[in-house]
C-alpha cells in the first residue's frame, strides 16, 4: 500500500521527465556511504584508504577473518577519538563493542556472531540437567521471549542462533523429575539451581541494557531472560525452586566443571579457551541461547544538494523535508519493521511457505499476518505493489530496488558425527581444521568467490593462535580417525543420489566438473589442510544418500561424518539432533534476509535545479510542468534522459 501511493506518481513522472530532462549534468558530488561488510571489503580492496579503527588489537584479531586482507588496523585508546576518526574519514570504518550511534553513523553487521549458552560439567552427571535446560531454552525461543526481553532493553540487539529448534516443544521434553539423576536430581532435591554469575557479592556488575545486577531485582536483557527461563523450569519442576547466583570472578569455572555449581549463567562466552584449549573440549553446552552480532560503522554521508541555477533556500529546505520523510518510511532493520507493524497500517508480510514464516515467527511482531506466495517473482511484485509490507526469501534479494535486512535468525552448520568414544579424535581433527580455515580467512574467500553467497561466521571455537587447537597425532589416533588414516579414505555423507547430484547454484553445484560453489570450495580448503596434516594420499569419498539410511550410517560410523552443510537445529527421530549426534565447531551460519521496498532518495537526476528534484521527491507532476516552463533550456527529451531519471529515482 505504501507503494501504490508512490509508484503511480513515479511512473507518471517518467512521462513528464522525458519531456523535460536536459543535457545539463547536475553538479553533484556524491560520496557513497558504506553500509555493508561487502561494500566495506570492496572499499578496502580498492584503496587508497584502507585504515580501520579498533579499540584494541584483540578486537581486530577477533574480526580480521571477515575482512579483506588488505585492511590496515589503527588502534585508538578512546571511543571519542575513534568516532572523530570515522567522522573525518581518517579511517574508513570502525568497530566498538555494542551498538554505535545510528543517527550519526551508518552501522552494519560484521557477519560475525559470538554465541552464548549455558555451560556445564562434562560426563553423564549433567545429562538430565542438559536435557532440562535445552527443553527450557527451546520453549523460551518458541514463546518469543528473546525478542520481548531485547525490545524491553533498548538498544540491546539479539540474534537468534538455532542449534535446537522445534515448533512442537513436546518433542524436546523435560526429563521426568521422579527418575532424574546427577545434577538435575541434586537441584530437585535441594530446590535450588546454583548458577555461576560473573562478579563478587560486594561488586555486582552493571552492564547497562545487557544486565544491571546492582539493583534488586536486577534488570536488563540477561536477568530478564533468566526470569523467562526460570518460569519454564519451574513450570516443569515446581514453583519452589530457587535460582541462586554464585558470584565469582575467578575459580568459578572449576566449580562448574566438578559440578559443585550446576551451570553458568547463559552469557558466558562459548568460543573461548579454558586452560589453554578449546572450551568445546572441556565443557558441555546447552542449546545456544542467543548470539551477539558485532557491528562495524562508517561515516553517514549527508546528501549534497547543489542547485546549479537557482539558490532557493526555501526549495532546498522543502527538498530536505521531503527526503527525510522518505527516509523515515524506509525499513532497514527488523526492529524498524516490527515497530512499523506495531504502529498500524499494513501488517501483511510475504513468504514462500508456511514453514519459512514459522522459522522466523518468534522474531516478528505478533501482529504480522503472513501471506504465502507461489514464486519469488510474485513475492517481489507484492512488495513493489505494496500488498505486503516486507517479505522473506532464502538467499539475497536484489539490493537495487529493495532494502535488505537481517532476520536476526541464524541457522548454523557443522560437520556431524556419531556420538561416543569412536568420534573423539576425528572431532578434534575437524575442529583443528575449522579453526585454521577460519583464521586464514578461507570462509570469506569461499564466500567471496561465489556471489551472491553470504556466510555468517558463528564462533563456537576460536583461537588467535591455532596451535592452541592441535591435531591429534596420527600415530596414536583411535576410532574413526584411525580408520580414515588406515584406509586413506574420508567417507562423507552428501545429500543427493549418484545419478542426481544437486545443483544449488552459488551454494554448491555438484553436477559441474569440477564442482563449483561455496560448499565444494570450502571442502577444497578443508581437504588441503586435512591432507597437509595426515597425508596427501587421503581421498575424499562422498556417499550420496537422501533418506534416513545416510544418517544411520553416520550414527553407526560406517560413514565418518556428514558434509558441513547438514542442518544442525533439526530433529532426528523426533528428538533434537543435539541429543543424538556430535557436532564439530560450527563452520558457518546461514542468515536469511527480509526485504522491503526501497524508497527513492536521490533526485539529482531529475534535473539540475532544486525545483526538479523537489518535484521528483514529492512525485508532483504539476510542479514539474511548472519547472519545465521556467527552465526551457531543459526541454531536451530522449531515452538517455529517461534512463538517467530512473537511475536517480531507483537508487
Ligand atoms: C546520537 O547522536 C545524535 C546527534 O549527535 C544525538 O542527538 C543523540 O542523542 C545520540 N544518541 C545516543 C543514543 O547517544
Ligand atoms: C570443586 O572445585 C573447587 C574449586 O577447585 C573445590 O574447592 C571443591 O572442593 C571441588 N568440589 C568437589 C566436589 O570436587
Ligand atoms: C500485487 O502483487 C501480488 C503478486 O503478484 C498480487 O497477488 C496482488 O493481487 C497485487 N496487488 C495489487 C493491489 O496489485
Ligand atoms: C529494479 O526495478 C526496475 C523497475 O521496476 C526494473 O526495471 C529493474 O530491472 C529492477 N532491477 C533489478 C536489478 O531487478
Ligand atoms: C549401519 O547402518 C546402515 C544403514 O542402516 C546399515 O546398512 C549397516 O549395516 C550398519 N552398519 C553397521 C556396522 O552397523
Amino acid at each position: 500500500m505504501a507503494m501504490t501511493r508512490q509508484a503511480l506518481p513515479i511512473v507518471c513522472l517518467f512521462c513528464q521527465l522525458s519531456a523535460c530532462l536536459g543535457a545539463v549534468v547536475p553538479d553533484v558530488v556524491s560520496t557513497v556511504t558504506i553500509s555493508s561488510r561487502q561494500s566495506l571489503n570492496a572499499a578496502l580492496e580498492a584503496g587508497p584508504n584502507r585504515r580501520m579503527g579498533f579499540l584494541s588489537e584483540a578486537n581486530f584479531l577477533s574480526m580480521h577473518t571477515v575482512l579483506s586482507k588488505k585492511v590496515e588496523p589503527v588502534y585508538f585508546t578512546d571511543k571519542e577519538e575513534l568516532y572523530k576518526a570515522v567522522t573525518s574519514e581518517n579511517v574508513l570504518a570502525a568497530l566498538i563493542s555494542g551498538v554505535p550511534n545510528k543517527t550519526m553513523f551508518s552501522a552494519f553487521s560484521s557477519d560475525l556472531v559470538s554465541p552464548r549458552a549455558f555451560q556445564m560439567m562434562p560426563g553423564s552427571a549433567s545429562d538430565d540437567l542438559m536435557h532440562a535446560v535445552d527443553a527450557a531454552v527451546v520453549r523460551t525461543h518458541n514463546g518469543g521471549d528473546l525478542v520481548r526481553v531485547a525490545e524491553a532493553n533498548h538498544p540491546f540487539e539479539v540474534t537468534e542462533v538455532h542449534t535446537c529448534r522445534s515448533l512442537e516443544p513436546a518433542k524436546v521434553p523435560f526429563p521426568d523429575a521422579s527418575t532424574a539423576t546427577g545434577l538435575l536430581k541434586d537441584i530437585l532435591d535441594k530446590k535450588r539451581l546454583r548458577v555461576l554469575a560473573y562478579g563478587t557479592p560486594a561488586n555486582k556488575p552493571d552492564w547497562k541494557q545487557d544486565g544491571n545486577y546492582e539493583v534488586d531485582p536486577p534488570v536488563g536483557f540477561w536477568p530478564e531472560y533468566m526470569v523467562a527461563f526460570m518460569a519454564e523450569f519451574r513450570a516443569a519442576y515446581g514453583n519452589d525452586i530457587q535460582l541462586e547466583r554464585v558470584w565469582m570472578t575467578a575459580g568459578g569455572t572449576d566449580m562448574v566443571l566438578n559440578g559443585s555449581i550446576h551451570m553458568t549463567e547463559p552469557y558466558y562466552i562459548y568460543e573461548s579457551l579454558h586452560d589453554g584449549s578449546l572450551k568445546k573440549w572441556s565443557h558441555k553446552f546447552s542449546c545456544i541461547v542467543m548470539g551477539y552480532e558485532q557491528q562495524f560503522f562508517s561515516k553517514r554521508h549527508a546528501k549534497v544538494i547543489t542547485d546549479a541555477v537557482t539558490s532557493d533556500a526555501q526549495c532546498a529546505a522543502a527538498l530536505k523535508t521531503c527526503e527525510d520523510k522518505r527516509l523515515m518510511s524506509r525499513i532497514t532493520s527488523r526492529e524498524e519493521l516490527n515497530s512499523k507493524i506495531e504502529s498500524g497500517g499494513n501488517v501483511k508480510m510475504g513468504f514462500l511457505s508456511q514453514a519459512n514464516f514459522l522459522s522466523v515467527q518468534s522474531m516478528l511482531s505478533t501482529k504480522v499476518e503472513p501471506v504465502i506466495f507461489l514464486s519469488t517473482g510474485q513475492l517481489y511484485e507484492a512488495v513493489v505493489n505494496g500488498s505486503v509490507r516486507a517479505a522473506l526469501i532464502s538467499g539475497v534479494p536484489d539490493r537495487t530496488n529493495f532494502t535488505v535486512f537481517s532476520t536476526d535468525v541464524i541457522s548454523p552448520r557443522a560437520f556431524q558425527t556419531m556420538p561416543g568414544d569412536r568420534s573423539v579424535d576425528l572431532l578434534r581433527a575437524l575442529d583443528a581444521v575449522i579453526v585454521r580455515t577460519h583464521n586464514a580467512g578461507e570462509l570469506l574467500a569461499a564466500a567471496t568467490a561465489n556471489p551472491p553467497f553470504q556466510a555468517v561466521e558463528v564462533h563456537t571455537c576460536r583461537a588467535d593462535n591455532p596451535s592452541a587447537v592441535p591435531f591429534p597425532a596420527a600415530s596414536t589416533a583411535t576410532g574413526l580417525l584411525k580408520d580414515i588414516l588406515d584406509n586413506k579414505k574420508l567417507r562423507v555423507l552428501a545429500s543427493g543420489t549418484p545419478g542426481n547430484y544437486p545443483n544449488w547454484a552459488q551454494d554448491g553445484n555438484y553436477q559441474a566438473t569440477p564442482m563449483t560453489g561455496f560448499w565444494p570450495d570450502y571442502m577444497g580448503f578443508f581437504m588441503a589442510r586435512f591432507r597437509a596434516e595426515y597425508g596427501s594420499d587421503i581421498v575424499l569419498e562422498r556417499v550420496w544418500q537422501t533418506g534416513t539410511a545416510g544418517t544411520e550410517m553416520v550414527l553407526n560410523g560406517t560413514v565418518h561424518m556428514t558434509e558441513p552443510y547438514y542442518i544442525y537445529e533439526s530433529l532426528y527421530k523426533d528428538q533434537p539432533k543435539k541429543w543424538s549426534h556430535e557436532f564439530s565447531c560450527v563452520v558457518m551460519g546461514y542468515q536469511q534476509n527480509f526485504f522491503a521496498l526501497k524508497p527513492a532518495m536521490d533526485f539529482t537526476a531529475a534535473g539540475p535545479t532544486c525545483d526538479y528534484q523537489l518535484a521528483a521527491c514529492q512525485g508532483n507532476t504539476a510542479q514539474i510542468s511548472a519547472a519545465c516552463s521556467h527552465q526551457a533550456t531543459f526541454l531536451l527529451a530522449g531515452a538517455v534522459g529517461l534512463l538517467l531519471a530512473m537511475e536517480g529515482l531507483l537508487h
